[in-house]
């Protein structure tokens, strides 16, 4: 258990750093149904990078481009392109966790600091995870701007003329790391020791093989169970895995892919699709089987084999999931829509037939 003197609250924001923020804007507003609602950039006296904070429900997506040839982050995109650099995690107390972290063992990104401006004080600290990853902690208590100093509320119309068109995601679920093979226990270890997290799920490579993927994954979470990090590495396969794949394209260990709860994921992923977003496409013949794996359920199975959906129940209940295609040109980033209903786990009666629809793709891309 995280120590009750500083619980994390919840998932803050994911932190994306792209290449060009505006563009990558335009795309999680008109494909994922984000509204932009602040910015900070020149106009804002922002001299070193240009950010733009998204939401819809209770996710928050923060892009961010460096604006000068001579900003860090510039190599951080030659090496890993546009990718996740930061999970920021609201605290109760950021210097005492920070502390806490560092005391076993993690390693500094930046101390704690309290920014202000007329909205108030903001306070932040981060800590490195896998890769070049990091958490920051955040409070925000006693700040009662849009997001952060140096942010600007953006009046609907001002990003755009149009407004925002909602497809229903309502909250991040999970956050998956792809690490080196050898290296996920030491990241389970990770957030174990330093953050207080405890092990939920354990899959190896009997549960997770193709013709060319074998993985491991064991996922962790947080003392109340709202935040899940599944880490997964490869193990060896035929040729080459997919994990192995991000691996080579991103530089490294990184997050593979975020997923987004839906109370209704025909609707979602209908909409998702209308907007021109890419899934993976699972063939006809798994639905034939689904109705002897996962009995009966109140969801059209035409619907779901049109949208590519897929199914999966365990002890509790079961959810539906499916995942895009990869959002950047490296097969890196991706993300996965899920409607839980009782399910708490990850659809591994899913697993194969995700993955050969994985390696479908890979193929197309000449690595496999
Ligand atoms: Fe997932």
């Amino acid at each position: 258990m995280f120590p009750q003197e500083f619980p994390v609250r919840r998932i803050d924001h994911v932190r994306f750093v792209v290449g060009n923020a505006r563009q990558s804007a335009y795309f999680y507003r008109n494909a994922f149904g984000f509204d932009v609602v602040a910015y900070a950039g020149l106009e804002t006296r922002e001299r070193q990078e240009a950010g733009y904070v998204l939401k819809q429900g209770d996710i928050v997506f923060v892009l961010a481009s460096p604006l000068r040839g001579d900003h860090p982050d510039n190599a951080r995109l030659a090496k890993h392109g546009d990718g996740v650099q930061d999970i920021a995690l609201e605290v109760d107390d950021v210097a005492a966790c920070f502390n806490h972290c560092v005391a076993r063992g993690a390693n500094i990104a930046s101390l704690p600091k309290e920014t202000e401006d007329e909205y108030g004080v903001f306070t932040s600290a981060s800590i490195r995870a896998y890769g070049d990853t990091t958490h920051t902690f955040i409070n925000r208590d006693r700040y009662r701007g849009v997001f952060a100093p140096g942010y600007q509320p953006l009046a609907p119309g001002r990003y755009s003329s149009r407004t925002s068109h909602p497809v229903g995601l309502t909250a991040i679920d999970h956050i998956v790391a792809n690490v080196q093979e050898g290296a996920m226990q030491e990241w389970v270890h990770f957030y174990e020791e330093v953050m207080g997290f405890s092990l939920l799920a354990h899959f190896d490579d009997k549960d997770i093989s193709t013709e060319y993927t074998a993985l491991m994954s064991k996922v962790v979470q947080d003392g109340q169970g709202r935040i899940k990090f599944p880490i997964n590495e490869p193990a060896r396969g035929r040729r080459r895995s997919q994990i192995e794949e991000f691996l080579q394209f991103y530089g490294g260990p990184g997050v593979q892919h975020i997923a987004l709860t839906t109370d209704d994921i025909v609707s979602t992923v209908r909409t998702m699709r209308d907007n021109d977003v890419s899934f993976l496409r699972v063939p006809p013949a798994y639905y034939e089987m689904l109705p002897n794996r996962v009995g009966s359920i109140p969801e059209d199975i035409h619907d779901l084999s049109e949208l590519g959906i897929l199914v999966d129940r365990d002890d509790e209940g079961y959810l539906l999931q499916v995942f895009t295609k990869p959002v950047e040109d490296r097969p890196t980033l991706f993300f996965e829509v899920i409607e839980r209903h009782g399910s708490r786990s990850f659809g591994k009666g899913n697993f194969k037939a995700l993955f050969e629809a994985i390696e479908r793709e890979q193929a197309c891309r000449g690595t496999l």
